[in-house]
């Protein structure tokens, strides 16, 4: 009896651990249909998806298999960039707030955290892990396992390289997914 008991509670353990969900930041007012978008992926429950400082995203979109996950929009304040909430979304939306760049950072939430970490704010920040480029609803995707690249696509963002010369760069030099 105990031994089954603890199988199912680690059986449970692992399946929160595998909760998951990739946020992507769009620079188009497009409703993330094309155009550079900054991602996180495989960003854990609770945690902070946070743009740079000097980063701001026009359009939201957030994705997840867990069930009733619902992400959250947020803009900047005292340089917390998950401080003011914009907007909630469910999964497989994409929101753009006020169709400017007012967005800094995203999170999510699976139903069971939201029952019992209420009022528990985001616990970690993660800087976006991979840059993307979508054109004639074909994506390509730069990762930061592909550091050299991902240095690249991250100093152009930063530099304020235009958005067309950065998407070249991603379709020749990232994986089309
Ligand atoms: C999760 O949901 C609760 C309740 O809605 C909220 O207080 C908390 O800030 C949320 N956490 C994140 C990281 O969005
Ligand atoms: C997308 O379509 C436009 C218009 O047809 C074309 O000019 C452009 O080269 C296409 N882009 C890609 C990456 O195929
Ligand atoms: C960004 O700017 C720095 C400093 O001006 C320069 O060294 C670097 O080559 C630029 N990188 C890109 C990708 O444009």
């Amino acid at each position: 009896m105990l031994s089954h008991t603890l199988i199912s509670l680690l059986g449970l353990a692992a399946t929160a651990l595998s909760q998951t969900a990739n946020i992507n930041f769009y620079d188009t007012d497009d409703i993330c249909r094309s155009g550079l978008f900054a991602s996180c992926t495989n960003l854990p429950p609770n945690s902070c998806c946070a743009l740079a400082s000097n980063q701001l995203a026009t359009c939201m979109d957030f994705a997840t298999t867990t069930p009733g996950g619902i992400g959250t929009a947020f803009s900047s304040q005292g340089g917390n960039q998950c401080a003011v909430v914009l907007e909630r979304l469910s999964s497989g939306v994409c929101v753009c707030p006020n169709g400017f760049p007012v967005i800094s950072g995203g999170s999510w939430n699976t139903s069971a955290s939201r029952r019992s970490m209420d009022d528990k704010p985001c616990e970690t920040t993660i800087q976006p892990n991979a840059f993307g480029w979508t054109e004639n609803e074909s994506t390509w995707m730069v990762y930061n396992e592909d550091e050299a690249t991902y240095t690249n696509v991250a100093d152009a963002v930063a530099n304020g390289t235009a958005k067309t010369d950065i998407g070249k760069f991603i379709r020749e030099h990232g994986q089309q997914v």
